[in-house]
């Protein structure tokens, strides 16, 4: 549909798109410009999550900002990317590792021609691989030094595709790991998951970490799923973190399953007072 709009130099001229559109665009852009300039910078602060507002991406703001949290949260030692482009993933990625102060990534994609981040904004902690998942997983892999203990999927998002991104990682993972795909509500990938799921049993469904679809028709994308190699071991990463912070073993004792410094200051496991 044509619209019109008057113009000073030559009368009358058509649009090729509603103006109604355009101005809604226009607001749109500015709702945006005027909300990150006052968004709260976190300069000066060793945690740099605004590297999520920061990057070209073509993930949602909810899951930018899951990917970074899991990151921060599960402290990977060794991170394989499976779908670069850009770089957005791989730069939110690396300034999170940054900020846990361990972690290498690698990112493999046929074509890194498009890779935005400079040098420093990866912070040494990421190196790119040209080369197809499957057939080129395990030169990534040797890039990388050792098995990976975070896997991230988001290259061909077909059906198709997610099955030989899984089957070409699996063998190589380290105890543990985890994977999180993006475009989870994408009806294909959901299905290479099930079926990944059933073949292998050792696997645990965290289920979907990021609730963010784009809708479309016929297919959706975007959203977070993650699977990770076996169950939580609650006493194994208790041990761990004791061990990271120079504390002696934790010791489990029934005695203290109703400890907490409010409950035990109103003297009731409920925490209601008497
Ligand atoms: C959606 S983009 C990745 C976006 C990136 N993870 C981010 O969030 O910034 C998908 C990328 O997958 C790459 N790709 C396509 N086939 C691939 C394959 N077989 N193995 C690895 N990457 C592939 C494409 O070249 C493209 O750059």
């Amino acid at each position: 549909m044509y619209s019109t709009v008057w113009c000073f130099q030559f009368g009358v001229i058509p649009l090729r798109f509603g103006i109604k559109s355009r101005f809604k665009k226009l607001a749109s852009t500015t709702r945006e410009t005027v909300t990150n300039t006052f968004r709260p910078r976190l300069l000066g602060s060793p945690e740099n999550i605004a590297v999520v507002f920061r990057e070209p991406h073509d993930m949602p703001i909810g899951d930018r900002i899951a990917l970074y949290g899991l990151i921060r949260g599960l402290r990977p030692a060794r991170y394989l990317e499976i779908g670069v482009r850009w770089g957005g993933s791989a730069r939110i990625v690396s300034t999170a590792m940054e900020a846990n102060g361990k972690g290498k990534a690698v990112g493999l994609d046929p074509d890194l021609s498009a890779f935005r981040p400079r040098k420093q904004e990866l912070f040494g902690r990421f190196a790119g691989v040209e080369g197809f998942s499957p057939e080129d997983t395990p030169r990534a892999i040797e890039a990388l030094g050792g098995a990976p203990d975070f896997v991230f999927i988001d290259a061909v998002h077909t059906y198709a595709a997610v099955k030989v991104d899984l089957a070409g990682v699996v063998q190589h993972l380290a105890p543990k790991a985890t994977i999180l795909l993006h475009d989870a509500f994408h009806q294909g990938i959901d299905q290479a998951v099930k079926e990944f799921l059933q073949e292998h049993t050792d696997f645990s469904d965290a289920g979907i970490v990021s609730r963010h679809p784009t809708e479309g028709d016929p297919v959706s994308y975007s959203g977070l799923r993650m699977l990770q190699i076996g169950n939580h071991d609650f006493l194994a990463e208790l041990k761990d973190a004791h061990l990271r912070n120079d504390l002696p073993e934790p010791q489990l004792n029934p005695d203290f399953w109703n400890y907490d410094p409010y409950a035990n200051l109103v003297g009731n496991p409920l925490g209601r007072k008497n």
